[in-house]
Formats: structure tokens, sequence, C-alpha cells
């Protein structure tokens, strides 16, 4: 179940356009209707305006009509499992709650959270 997530992971991460890092990263966010939204990082000559491939795969989703997400993969070339900035961590939580996320890297390692693990005490709608 978490192989096919890994796997679109993957296949997206192969896609990123990374030009000034050399640092590639996948995304795969999975529905409750079990449809999955892949995303790459997309750096720009700007910097700035580079995107994560974490929201890259949450703006996809939620562009073409995702339903409740449920679970995330993020893959990357490193030993320590990379893991979503701070940035992707505030989006990831306002599109997906208190999600599975799974971090792979390409030699097969993997771990699995929760969202609130990495992101405690979160800003939210609920303040508002
Ligand atoms: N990056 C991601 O896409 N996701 C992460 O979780 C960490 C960082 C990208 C942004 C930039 O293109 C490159 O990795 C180096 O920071």
């Amino acid at each position: 179940m978490n192989s096919a997530l890994i796997e679109a992971a993957m296949a997206a991460r192969e896609r990123a356009h990374a030009p000034f890092s050399g640092f590639k990263v996948g995304a795969a966010i999975q529905d409750e209707q079990g449809r999955i939204f892949t995303g790459c990082n997309i750096e720009n000559a700007s910097y700035g305006l580079t995107i994560c491939a974490e929201r890259t795969a949450v703006f996809k989703a939620v562009s073409e009509g995702a339903g409740k997400l449920k679970r995330v993969a993020v893959v990357a070339d490193t030993e320590v499992l990379t893991p979503p900035c701070g940035a992707c961590r505030q989006i990831l939580w306002e599109f997906c709650g208190n999600a599975e996320l799974i971090l792979a890297n390409l030699s097969g390692k993997q771990e699995s959270m929760m969202l609130a693990e990495i992101f405690p005490r979160a800003f939210d709608a609920t303040f508002l």
C-alpha cells in the first residue's frame, strides 16, 4: 500500500527541475478515494520562486478536485531521510491535517510518522 505511494513519489522525483541545487525531491499524496497526486521540486533562476515537491503535490491535488488527503510520501536521495521544510509542513497541515507522512530514500529506507509529530502546536484556521 505504501509502496505504490513511494513509487509514485520516486517517479515524480525524476521530473524535478533542480538545475541550481541538484537536489531532487518527489512527493505523492493519496486521497480517501485512493487517487494519487504527485509533485516534484521546481526551481527558478530567481531562487526564491522555487517550489518544493510537497507543495507542488498539494496544490495539484487541490486544483484537481482531490477528496480528503490521507497519506503523503516524500522521496529524496539522502541517507538521512529528508523531511518536509517548514513552509511545506504548514501547507501540508492546512490541507492534509494530521495525515500519515512516509519518508523514503532510493535505497529502500523508509519511515512513517504522523504530521503532528514533526509539526506540533500548529497554527491553523481554528485560531481565526
Ligand atoms: N526541497 C523540496 O522539494 N522538499 C523538501 O522537503 C526539501 C527541499 C527542494 C527545494 C529546493 O529545490 C531543493 O530541494 C533544495 O532545497
